[in-house]
């Protein structure tokens, strides 16, 4: 599919999301460029985000079917997500099942450490400021969102994470943390918006431990786009290969 750069609305630092003939769909591209440190660390990764993309369509499509509002329509190819136009909240919802990353930088938990109940997170996307941890004081007089606002992505973020823990478990991958991002469509319904990927998660080999997630580009090691096409090969079914044309 060819974009016109004329009707581009929107350049992330992973994706562009180009406005579409229908007032309310937009489709969004998923690029090869991954970043890490704020955008400081860059590189151009073949085939990033054809996995990202894939991996991120059937996570959402796992999400519908259990009931939960997702920007997904449809991807019509992958790279090239069809979504529902939203108007994205800047908050990074971070749960996390397992302590790992920067709150064992942070905090004195023991590395392994399990929550249950989980834990949400609030952090404000903000390069400048370097998306700093929120309280729902700071939420509210950034005026981000409403005190019902928050109410309804914590509700939601944890049924994302009960569903996807168990999808991802069942197939042998081990879930500790993940970042979701939400907006409201034109109707302001709070809907689950951006991507589900290894850039945006932690996945770990439950056999070997592996890690298969983006950690690996931010720790400078090799096999980072060998561990996005493992995900997706674990993720997505023969059927999902089919319907994709996919011959990994
Ligand atoms: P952290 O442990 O580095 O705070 O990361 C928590 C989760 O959030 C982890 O699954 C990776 C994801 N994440 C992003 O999606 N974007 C980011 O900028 C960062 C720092 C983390
Ligand atoms: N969001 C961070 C960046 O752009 C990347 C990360 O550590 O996930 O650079």
């Amino acid at each position: 599919m060819n974009l016109d750069e004329r009707n581009l609305l929107y350049r992330g630092k992973a994706k562009d999301v180009y406005q579409t003939s229908h007032p309310k769909q937009v489709l969004v591209k998923f690029r090869d460029d991954i970043t890490a440190g704020d955008g400081e660390k860059k590189e151009v990764m073949s085939l990033k985000g054809y996995y990202n993309s894939l991996i991120s369509a059937k996570l959402f499509e796992l999400l519908e079917d259990a009931g939960i509002k997702t920007q997904y329509i449809d991807l019509p190819e992958p790279g090239l997500m069809l979504s529902h136009k939203l108007n994205m909240i800047p908050l990074e919802v971070i749960t996390r099942n397992i302590a790992a990353g920067s709150l064992l930088r942070k905090y004195p938990f023991q590395e392994g450490q399990l929550f249950d109940p989980p834990i949400i997170q609030m952090d404000y996307k903000n390069d400048e400021y370097h998306d700093p941890m929120l309280n729902e004081d700071i939420i509210l007089a950034l005026e981000l969102a409403s005190v019902q606002d928050l109410e309804t992505i914590r509700e939601i973020t944890l049924q994302i994470n009960a569903v996807l823990k168990n999808f991802l478990e069942d197939r042998g991958l081990i879930f500790p943390d993940f970042k979701i991002e939400f907006g409201r469509d034109s109707d302001g319904n709070i809907v689950l918006g951006d991507e589900i990927s290894p850039d945006t998660c932690r996945f770990w080999d439950s056999e070997t431990c592996d890690i298969l997630d983006k950690d690996l580009f931010r720790k400078g090691e090799s096999g980072v786009i060998e561990a996005y096409q493992k995900v997706a090969n674990i993720i997505l079914d023969e059927e999902d290969k089919e319907r994709w044309n996919l011959n990994f």
